[in-house]
């Protein structure tokens, strides 16, 4: 027993020592393995990636690798050089470490599912006519939840709520009503998914302990069965988007028990940014007058004096040229989209970056791509980037703005909200047509206020960075109240 002992602790320090030893070879990226043997930087990582990664490019440059927990990461935040990361399928793999997430954070395992099978059957649900019909079910959905909202109350009486609660809560059931059709269970099914959400960071990251654990498992568990199908209840008018990928799913052979799952999975894929984003989006515009002024004079240009919220046509915008809205909005996500890239080293690679210079990557390493850091929080492409500046993507003249510069040179990425390459997001259309639907009926027919005018933006979540739109660590309390006469905006 004692030998045993005795030989587990000496092969556990051989393999502390082996990867403590590493050190940074001819043309390999500048290494930093941070002073905890094994960790490395881990829990610096996991804490604030952004300010951490941020110092890091400060100390190396646009290219470092870094110790996490036993594996070494090589971040790229050069992103004329993205492309070499992005299109090779060859040296990199995209799947290995997003199964191993998967497996840990929804206990999902779908080996027979080819993961350009699933791309092409999300690609056409989230385009053309099907994409049309689902963003007109959305409107609607956010038309007819406001107002039943605000049924039970007198039109003059001021409501209270916290903006992020708000905008979440009904942007994700009527994000639930438009692709799963379930209105028996949506309330339940936002409940539970919120509980869910706040552990998913710990769960992914496997840092997720005692209580907190089994929370999750059971909340998990209990998501589970409310999104079990309820197939046999409806009759033979069309399918809901949820049954067409339960077809899908069946046709490739996934077992039931995985099939429920990997609802769970797109229940959080589609549910989860849309909310966080209009949040954002609408507490710049409370706490930037001159950006509220600035879309409301552009909604005056596209709203009929004679419309009432029943029966307001619900494709207004998207009859209208929005420049004002789309910067707005772009800026928004510049400031809190924050997706990190990532893939697996499969046979050493030599990287060629946008200025020649070469760096050998190493099998069985990791690269990472944080385009929060540069391109978007980066101040040689973004003057004052903490700076919300509604017009950043506006040219003098009205037009889009999408040159932008580093060292006199076009950078090729200027923000990356919705990702890049094969896993760029299948759903921006639908969430782009979503979020302003939701700003715009708001603003059109609500009155909305901070309850303090002084209030702040609350602080950013800082676990969060790397999970796609970040969250607040509270909340901004509001008021609002259906309009009396709806055009005095
Ligand atoms: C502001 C809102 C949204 C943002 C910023 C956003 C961003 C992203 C990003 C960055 C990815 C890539 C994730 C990765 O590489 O790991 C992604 C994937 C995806 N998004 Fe979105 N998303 C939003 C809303 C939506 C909505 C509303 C839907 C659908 C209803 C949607 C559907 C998807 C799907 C299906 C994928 C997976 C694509 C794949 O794996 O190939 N997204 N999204």
């Amino acid at each position: 027993m004692l030998w045993t002992v005795f030989l587990l602790l000496n092969g556990l320090l051989i393999l502390i020592l082996l990867y403590s030893t590493r050190t940074r070879q001819t043309n390999e990226p500048p290494l930093d393995k941070g002073w905890i043997p094994w960790l490395g930087h881990a829990l610096e990582f996991g804490k604030d990636a952004a300010k951490f990664l941020s110092r890091m490019k400060e100390k190396h440059g646009d290219i470092f690798t870094v110790r996490v927990a036993g594996k070494y990461v090589t971040v790229l935040l050069d992103a004329n050089s993205f492309d070499a990361v992005l299109n090779d399928t060859i040296f990199l793999d995209i799947s290995r470490h997003r199964n191993q997430v998967l497996k840990r954070t929804f206990n999902l395992q779908m080996p027979s599912i080819k993961p350009a099978e699933e791309r092409k059957w999300m690609e056409q649900h989230f385009q053309g006519l099907s994409l049309s019909k689902l963003c007109t079910s959305m409107n609607t959905h956010i038309q007819n939840l406001l107002l039943s909202d605000q049924k039970d109350f007198g039109s003059s009486e001021w409501r209270q709520d916290g903006l992020f609660s708000f905008c979440y809560s009904l942007l994700f059931r009527a994000g639930y009503l438009t692709l799963f059709e379930r209105r028996d269970n949506m309330t339940a099914v936002y409940k539970e998914f919120r509980k869910f959400d706040g552990l998913l960071t710990k769960l992914a990251r496997g840092t997720i302990r005692g209580e907190e654990s089994k929370t999750a498992n059971l909340s998990r568990e209990r998501l589970r069965e409310l999104l079990s199908p309820n197939l046999l209840s409806r009759g033979s008018e069309s399918e809901s988007w949820q049954q067409s990928y339960y077809r899908f799913l069946q046709k490739e052979e996934v077992d039931t028990e995985m099939q429920s799952r990997a609802l769970l999975l797109q229940l959080w894929t589609t549910q989860c940014n849309a909310g966080p984003a209009a949040f954002w989006f609408l507490g710049f515009l409370l706490t930037h007058p001159e950006a509220m002024k600035a879309l409301k004079s552009e909604f005056r240009g596209l709203t009929p004096q004679d419309t009432s919220l029943q029966h307001h046509p619900i494709n207004m915008l998207e009859a209208h040229s929005t420049p004002v809205f789309d910067s707005a909005l772009k800026e928004t996500l510049r400031h809190t989209a924050a997706v990190m890239i990532g893939r697996e080293v499969v046979q050493d690679k030599v990287l060629r970056m946008a200025n020649g210079q070469e760096y050998h990557l190493r099998q069985g390493d990791r690269v990472c791509l944080f385009p929060f850091v540069s391109p978007q929080m980066d101040p040689e492409i973004h003057q004052d980037p903490q700076t919300f500046k509604y017009d950043r993507f506006l040219n003098d003249d009205m037009t889009v703005k999408d040159k932008f510069y580093k060292d006199g040179i076009r950078v090729k990425y200027h923000t990356m909200p919705w990702g890049a390459g094969s896993n760029m997001c299948v759903g921006k259309e639908f969430a782009v047509s979503a979020i302003k639907q939701f700003v715009f009926l708001l603003l059109t027919y609500l009155d909305l206020e901070m309850c303090d005018p002084e209030a702040k933006l609350p602080p950013i979540n800082h676990s969060r960075y790397g999970f796609g739109v970040l969250q607040p660590d509270g909340d901004l309390q509001i008021r609002y109240r259906l309009k009396r006469t709806q055009h005095a905006m």
